[in-house]
């Protein structure tokens, strides 16, 4: 007899990459986080790389601060939540600034050369700024997991989007910041050879001397030739990371690829997730399912009737149960109308998701510790059902 897996069950054992992505604040961190324990759970070496995780979470994961690589969680820590993977799992946070830093030196031609750039005054404000840095090094650092072996799972978090397709159009949109005529012009890229350490004011010829000069007047400093030096340096790292870029939007489509799109049980937002899944087909990214998370389910009994006989049982001496009763049915009640309203929500999901839908609770408390991604990771492999 063959035991049927559920869609995720099976993405944990086969999948090489899973993506969660989604909206803001819907659980797309914690849900990285749970996949990826499920993933060592299931004798898998994985990796999670996260994006801004709550402090508490990532202390769970033996995270403190942005470290440049995967730190294996410390064993400690599953010994006390009671746990003993049979693979080790990783964990990364990303950080906007030291993942820019981090770009500027794996592109760069030297180290005087990234020097140079992360000087740059222009560059201090872009690195924090400038769409698309964070996804791109952080879909990087997953090509660079993948390829050294020491990875058989690697769940990638995304960031909160307004739009959610940002994620997916960032390399090309820094590519096209960069490519962008208005640049070429101030930045000359033919000059950028020079070594001179005066080229910043060299590479710019007469008429662009002067149009700097009045440029200059209105800023009260000489703000667009730091730009225009921070961009001929910066065109410097451009072909290499227009290759690697070509790499990494391969390896979004791969098939050993994933994309959980993470949803909330609210009409709008089931809404952009369904309108999500469309544009990931669409450009031929690989959709593995939906997740509806902090869904109330119906609970019973739901009336103060119904309450009284289980109370007294319970040993809740008599003269308290009739008003004890009536508040637990009122708050009973409340929760009822919005397990209602959420299978509205659900009801419209499940029509165009079919069997690609997992749905999660919301849990009594938020998910910080590795004892509340184990539930939140049986919820999502359908361990736990609400039959
Ligand atoms: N099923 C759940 N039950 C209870 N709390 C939950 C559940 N899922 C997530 N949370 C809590 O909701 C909050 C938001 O979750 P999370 O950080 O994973 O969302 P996100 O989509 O990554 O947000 P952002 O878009 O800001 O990155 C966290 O405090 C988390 O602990
Ligand atoms: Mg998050």
């Amino acid at each position: 007899m063959t035991i049927a897996l559920t869609p995720i069950q099976q993405m944990v054992r086969e999948a090489r990459l899973i993506v969660t992505a989604g909206t803001g604040g819907v659980g797309k961190t914690t849900t990285a986080a749970a996949l990826a324990l499920q993933g060592a759970l299931a004798g898998r070496r994985t990796a999670v790389l996260t994006i801004d995780p709550a402090r508490r979470l990532a202390n769970a994961l033996g995270l403190d601060a942005f470290m440049g690589r995967a730190q294996k969680v410390p064993t400690a820590l599953f010994t006390a939540a009671g746990l003993a993977p049979p693979a080790e799992l990783s964990a990364m946070m990303l950080d906007m600034r030291a993942t820019a830093d981090e770009m500027v030196r794996r592109y760069a031609p030297n180290a005087e050369a990234a020097a140079r750039i992360v000087s740059n005054p222009y560059y201090q404000a872009f690195s924090t700024s400038l769409a698309g840095t964070q996804e791109y090094m952080a879909v990087e650092q997953v090509a660079d997991l993948l390829e050294s072996g020491e990875f058989d799972l690697v769940v990638l978090d995304t960031p909160p989007a307004t739009h959610a397709l940002d994620f997916l159009d960032a390399p090309e949109r820094l590519l096209n910041a960069l490519d962008n005529r208005a640049i070429n012009w101030l930045y000359r890229p033919k000059e950028a050879t020079t070594r001179d350490p005066g080229y910043g004011a060299r590479l710019l010829g007469k008429g662009r001397q002067m149009v700097f000069k009045s440029l200059n007047k209105f800023t009260g400093g000489p703000f667009f030739e730091d730009l225009a030096t921070f961009l001929q340096a910066f065109s410097s790292l451009f072909e290499a990371f227009r290759v690697s870029s070509r790499a990494v939007q391969a390896l979004l489509r791969a098939e050993s690829t994933q994309f959980l799109v993470v949803t909330a049980p609210y009409p709008a937002t089931v809404r952009e997730a369904i309108n999500f899944r469309a544009q990931l087909v669409e450009r031929g990214f690989p959709f593995g399912g939906f997740i509806c998370n902090r869904v109330h389910l119906p609970m019973t009994p739901t009336t103060a009737a119904e309450l009284r006989p289980a109370l007294v049982a319970a040993g809740v001496a008599s003269g308290l149960v009739p008003p004890l009763a009536e508040d637990l049915a009122g708050l009973v009640g409340d929760h009822d109308r919005m397990a209602d309203r959420d299978a509205l929500s659900l009801a419209d999901l499940a029509e165009v998701a079919g069997p690609a839908l997992q749905v999660v609770p919301l849990l009594p408390e938020d998910v910080h510790d590795l004892r509340g991604l184990v539930q939140v990771g049986d919820w999502l492999l359908g361990r736990r059902g609400a039959g």
